[in-house]
C-alpha cells in the first residue's frame, strides 16, 4: 500500500497521533550485512558511566537517605543501591553538574557533626554534606565504578583543586595526605578521572561566566596544579555542545594536556511528538562529524616541554559525553527541584538505545559517556520514601551494558523501512567479541505500529537467539507498582514487534 494511502487509514480510523508515528511496511525484509572494507573499533566500557549532582533528590533521598528504615550503616539506601548496580556501573561523577560552581569539597570531609550545611545556591535548598568525598568514593566501590570528580573553577580555585588531588590520591607526608588518613582513610582513594569546570560557558549559570581565551588560561592553572599533585590523573576540559569556535580554541590551546573534551548530549525535543524526540536525539551526529574533523587535526600525543615536569597527553584526545540523557520539557508531569522529576515513557527508552548507537558508531572518538542523572532526576531510577523503581529508560542503560560486546562491526543495510517523517525505522547496530567467536546486533524497531523482519547475511555466524524487550503500554511510565516492559526471548528469524528493542545473539560456526 502506498504510504499516503495509509497515512489516511490510520487517520480516519483513529483520529490524529500526536504521539505516535507509523510506517508502511515494504514487501522486502531488511538485510544486515557487514559493510565492506569495515574495521572493527574498541568500545570503551566506560561509555557506559552515570553521573550524581548535589540537584533534588538525586543524592539526597535518592542515594543517600540518613535515618531510612531502607538504609544501611553507612545512609545509603539499599534498594536503590541494588538498582544502581543491575546498571553495571563502570565509572561515577561527582558532584556535579552545575552544582560545582558551589560546591567546596572541604566541607565534605571528616566527622559529619562537624560539617556545615549550606545553601544548595544553583538548584535550591541546602547541602549538608553529609555525602561528601569518602562517603561518593565508598559509594563507587560499592558498585565497582571507578570515580570521576569534578573541580569547582567558579568560586573555587586552582589551589582548593590541587589540594583535592592531594587528599585523594597523596602518598607522601603532606598535609592533605594526612588529613585523609586522621579521617580513617590510610590508603590512598586512586582517582584518576577529573573534570575541570562544567558548562563553564552558560551564560546564565552562577559562578564565572567564561569567555574561552580566559577558560583556558584558568585551565593551564588548575591543570599545573593538580598534575603536579598526581601526573596520572587524566582530565577533562570544558567543550560546548552549541559552539564549535569554543571546541575549536580549547582543543588549539589546551590538547598537549587534555584528555578528554567534555561534551553534553541531551535530548530537548522542541514538542512532544515522537518524531521531535527523535529528532533531538539523532541530531547529535552531525555534531559528532564536527568534532570528528576538529579532533583528527590534532597530534597523537601531547608534547610538553621538560619545564612541565608532568607528561603531555599519552593517548588521543577523545570526546567525555559527561552528561547524556532526555529533558522532558514539555512534560506537565515533571515534578520535584526544578521539575526534572521526568516520567519516562518507551518512546524515551527506544530514544536512548538510538544514543547507545549513536555512541558505537562513535566509538573511536568518545572515551566516556555518563548518563544525567542515576537517581530521581533526570533518571532510570526513582525512589519514594518506601520504594525505589525502574523507569523505562532503566531496561537500555542495563541491556545495551549486559548484552553488547567489546567491538563495534559496521554494518551495511538494504531495504530499510522509513518513518513518515523519512527517517529509517530500523536503527540497527553491530558488536562482536575481541576474540571475533560472537556478535550481537543491536535492532531498535522505532516504528511504533509495525512490526519488521531483519534478516542477516553474516558469513560464518550462526544467529543463536533473540531478546526482545517492549512495552505493555506506550505511553505510560512505570511506577512502584507497575513495570510497562515486557522481556520476549526467543530463536530469531521471525518479525521484531513494533517499539522494541531486539539483541540478536549470534556465535561462529
Ligand atoms: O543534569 C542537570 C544539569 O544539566 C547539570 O547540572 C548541568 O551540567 C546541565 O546543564
Amino acid at each position: 500500500m502506498h504510504y499516503l494511502a495509509c497515512f489516511f487509514l490510520v487517520y480516519f480510523a483513529v483520529g490524529p497521533l500526536p504521539h505516535a508515528s507509523f510506517t508502511c511496511v515494504r514487501a522486502q525484509n531488511t538485510i544486515v550485512r557487514v559493510a565492506e572494507n569495515a574495521e572493527t573499533v574498541a568500545i570503551n566500557p566506560l561509555l557506559y558511566g552515570q553521573f550524581i549532582e548535589h540537584l533534588g533528590r538525586c543524592v539526597d533521598g535518592g542515594i543517600y537517605e540518613e535515618n531510612s528504615p531502607l538504609s544501611n550503616a553507612q545512609g545509603f539506601r539499599t534498594d536503590v543501591l541494588e538498582l544502581v548496580k543491575g546498571l553495571d556501573v563502570p565509572l561515577l561523577r561527582f558532584p556535579g553538574g552545575t552544582v560545582t560552581k558551589i560546591y567546596h569539597w572541604e566541607y565534605g570531609i571528616g566527622p559529619k557533626e562537624e560539617r556545615p550545611q549550606r545553601p544548595n545556591l544553583i538548584w535550591g535548598g541546602n547541602i549538608n554534606y553529609h555525602f561528601g568525598t569518602a562517603e561518593f568514593i565508598a559509594y563507587c566501590r560499592a558498585v565497582g565504578a571507578e570515580p570521576f570528580l569534578v573541580v569547582n573553577m567558579a568560586t573555587g580555585t586552582p589551589e582548593e583543586a590541587s589540594n583535592w588531588v592531594e587528599y585523594c590520591n597523596g602518598t607522601g607526608d603532606t598535609y592533605y595526605a594526612n588529613l585523609r588518613r586522621s579521617h580513617g582513610y590510610p590508603e590512598p582513594f586512586n582517582v584518576r578521572y577529573w573534570g575541570i569546570g562544567n558548562e563553564e560557558s552558560a551564560e546564565a549559570d552562577a559562578g564565572r561566566h567564561y569567555r574561552v581565551d580566559d577558560y583556558n588560561q584558568s585551565t593551564w592553572q588548575f591543570t599545573k596544579l593538580m598534575k603536579l599533585q598526581d601526573p596520572t590523573i587524566k582530565l577533562t576540559m570544558v567543550g560546548d555542545t552549541r559552539d564549535p569556535e569554543w571546541n575549536r580554541e580549547v582543543l588549539e590551546e589546551l590538547h598537549p594536556v587534555a584528555d578528554y573534551l567534555a561534551v553534553h548530549f541531551y535530548a530537548v525535543p522542541s514538542d512532544t511528538t515522537y518524531s521531535a524526540l527523535l529528532n533531538s536525539v539523532y541530531q547529535y551526529y552531525d555534531f559528532l562529524d564536527t568534532l570528528r574533523g576538529q579532533l583528527a587535526e590534532l597530534p597523537e600525543t601531547g608534547g610538553l616541554s621538560r619545564w612541565y615536569r608532568f607528561d603531555g597527553r599519552p593517548a588521543p584526545l577523545q570526546l567525555a559525553v559527561d552528561e547524556w540523557g532526555i529533558w522532558n520539557m514539555d512534560s506537565p508531569k515533571g515534578r520535584g527541584t526544578y521539575a526534572l522529576e521526568y516520567p519516562y515513557d518507551w518512546r524515551h527508552a527506544l530514544a536512548t538505545a538510538a544514543f547507545l548507537h549513536m555512541f558505537y558508531a562513535n566509538a573511536d572518538i568518545i572515551g566516556l559517556a555518563t548518563w544525567a542523572q542515576t537517581v530521581n532526576i533526570l533518571a532510570p531510577i526513582m525512589t519514594s520514601k518506601q520504594a525505589a523503581w525502574k523507569q523505562t529508560v532503566y531496561t537500555p542503560l542495563a541491556k545495551y551494558r549486559e548484552h553488547m560486546l567489546d567491538r563495534h562491526l559496521p554494518l551495511a543495510l538494504e531495504g530499510v523501512p522509513t518513518l513518515t517523517d523519512g527517517r529509517p525505522a530500523l536503527d540497527i547496530s553491530a558488536t562482536i567479541s575481541e576474540d571475533g567467536q560472537r556478535a550481537v546486533v543491536a535492532v531498535i524497531n522505532l516504528s511504533l505500529e509495525d512490526a519488521h523482519t531483519p534478516e542477516f547475511a553474516l558469513p560464518g555466524m550462526r544467529l543463536e537467539r533473540r531478546v526482545v524487550y517492549s512495552a505493555s503500554d506506550l505511553l505510560a511510565a512505570n511506577t512502584a507498582e507497575r513495570d510497562v516492559v515486557q522481556e520476549t526471548t526467543d530463536a530469531g528469524g521471525g518479525p521484531q514487534v513494533a517499539a522494541s528493542i531486539g539483541f540478536y545473539f549470534f556465535t561462529r560456526e
